[in-house]
């Protein structure tokens, strides 16, 4: 049997075989089946994410990232509830409204609360996805209260020592994985996910990446390739590898076969097809911006 059968049989590989497939030649296959998978569980239907980037202040310093605190050269804006409840409004065409921000303690939870509690009192036929970071259990579970089902927190890297290196030794994996132990417990639809070809990557991480998310089983894998920000300390580094995230993808697909797992955004910057791409190695969902256009270009996690 070749990899791709038994990963699609028994779920899992060995590091080596799981080595062979991420650097294999011919890909087609990988992605016939991952199609396949998806087709089985999810027919031919594509699930729509209205994505509302209501905040692009941050208080952490990501290396990687264009919304770092030490990052001067970013105009930074926030909106309030009225304003993020007209984005909604506009996202007639979606299943769930995705809200996302930097890590930003203007919006204290009792206000995130009071912005969930409207949200769903209005839109009531919305799932309520957030996508705010790193927060007390007492904060997650104010917003499961409020009515919010859905949590994003992607783990980045499960390598304690790349994780510190992309963080300038100022943030530990330990935290972050403790943060998706608690939005599972609470009871949220938890997503995770990595970059791929982020600075002092190897593929031994991504197998590690692989092996993790095998144990947590995410409800939602959020797989895009690292994208070069130039108002950040790697504003020299390469863009990650289109190929080698669809493959990821594939792999996750087989490994995960009722996972919700979009073409990411970045995977879009990457390629014009890049979405097309993503949904014939194994995606499902994509995301449809709600953010206004005239604060779009400032939620600016890389270059577009
Ligand atoms: N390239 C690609 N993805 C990035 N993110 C942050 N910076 C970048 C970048 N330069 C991703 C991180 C984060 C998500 C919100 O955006 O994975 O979890
Ligand atoms: Fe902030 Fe998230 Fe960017 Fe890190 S990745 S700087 S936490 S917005």
């Amino acid at each position: 049997m070749n990899n791709v059968d038994r990963l699609r049989k028994n779920g899992t590989l060995t590091r080596g075989e799981f080595k062979a497939l991420l650097t294999d030649k011919q890909g087609e296959y990988l992605f016939a089946q991952a199609r396949e998978v998806t087709e089985q569980n999810f027919g031919n239907k594509i699930y729509t994410r209205g994505l509302i980037e209501f905040s692009n202040y941050c208080k952490q310093n990501c290396l990687y990232c264009g919304l770092r605190c030490d990052n001067k050269k970013l105009e930074r804006y926030r909106l309030n509830k009225e304003e993020i409840l007209q984005c909604c409004a506009e996202g007639h065409d979606v299943d769930t409204f995705v809200l996302q921000s930097g890590e930003d303690d203007f919006y204290t939870t009792e206000k995130m609360v009071d912005i969930i509690k409207a949200i769903r009192q209005r839109f009531p036929d919305y799932t309520v996805t957030l996508s705010l970071g790193e927060k007390d259990a007492s904060a997650y579970q104010a917003y499961y209260d409020a009515g919010a089902r859905r949590f994003l927190l992607r783990h980045e890297t499960i390598d304690s020592g790349h994780y510190r290196k992309l963080h300038a030794g100022k943030r530990e994996i330990a935290t972050r994985i403790e943060c998706l132990r608690q939005l599972k417990r609470i009871g949220f639809q938890t997503g995770s996910g990595i970059m791929v070809g982020s600075p002092w990557q190897t593929l031994d991480n991504i197998i590690d990446d692989i092996y993790f998310l095998g144990i947590f089983k995410p409800d939602m894998l959020g797989i895009g390739p690292y994208l070069v920000s130039r108002d950040t300390p790697f504003a020299n580094r390469e863009n990650g590898s289109l190929e080698l995230t669809l493959r990821l993808l594939a792999i996750f697909r087989l490994m995960h076969p009722r996972v919700l797992m979009p073409a990411t955004t970045a995977l879009i910057f990457i390629h014009p097809q890049g979405r097309e791409m993503g949904f014939l190695a194994g995606a499902n969902v994509v995301m449809h911006s709600l953010t206004p256009s005239h604060v779009r270009e400032k939620y600016r996690l890389y270059d577009k």
